[in-house]
């Protein structure tokens, strides 16, 4: 069981173009089954956390249906506006919320969505395991960045995944 940052990213390093768009995403996505693809890594995840402005983007792009059967926290300091039945709210110290996070994970793996904010605080907090990132064919040139800290990381392992190169890394400390 591990706390994971799985994401996708420009080859210049942003998860949104400076309009907090995915649309760069959505014309050219990985394959689900290929590697390091969503089914086969959705499937071991038993919790999911992520900031304000994914779960904002994910309402907005997908109004009627929530997309996630597992436990979902949202990390913001507006909980109103977080109306999808069944996820939580927390507002704080990703580290006090942790623990919770594992629980409700039940031995499969905790999921932080992002966006690079989020995952930011659980890196620096020393939380996060492993961290995937499927790197897309293009640079945007400027956005909102895939991991706004500094950190260190140990590779485990990389593939091709349709015209995106995934990587896999462990905690360089871990
Ligand atoms: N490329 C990908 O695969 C991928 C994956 C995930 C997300 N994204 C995109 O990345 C963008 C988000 O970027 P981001 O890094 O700026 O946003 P984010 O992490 O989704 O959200 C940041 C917001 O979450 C709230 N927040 C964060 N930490 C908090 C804390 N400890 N306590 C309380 N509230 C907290 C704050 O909002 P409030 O104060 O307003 O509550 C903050 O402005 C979104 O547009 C999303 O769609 C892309």
């Amino acid at each position: 069981m591990s706390t994971v940052y799985y994401t996708a990213s420009s080859l210049d390093g942003f998860v949104v173009d400076e309009h907090d768009s995915l649309e760069w995403l959505m014309r050219n996505d990985v394959d689900g089954t290929g590697f390091g693809g969503y089914d086969d890594f959705i499937a071991g995840v038993g919790a999911i956390v992520m900031g304000a402005s994914t779960h904002r983007w994910l309402v907005e792009h997908e109004p009627d249906v929530w997309p996630y059967e597992q436990p979902t926290w949202v990390v913001t300091n507006h909980p109103d506006a977080v109306t999808a039945p069944g996820v939580h709210t927390y507002a704080g110290d990703v580290a006090s919320l942790h623990p919770q996070l594992v629980d409700a994970a039940d031995g499969r793996d905790v999921w932080v969505v992002g966006g690079g904010d989020l995952a930011a605080q659980f890196v620096a907090a020393g939380l996060v395991d492993e961290m995937w990132v499927h790197y897309a064919p293009c640079t945007l040139g400027a956005g909102r960045p895939v991991l706004p800290t500094a950190s260190r990381w140990r590779l485990l392992d990389t593939g091709r995944n349709r015209d995106f190169v995934g990587a896999r890394w462990a905690r360089a400390d871990a």
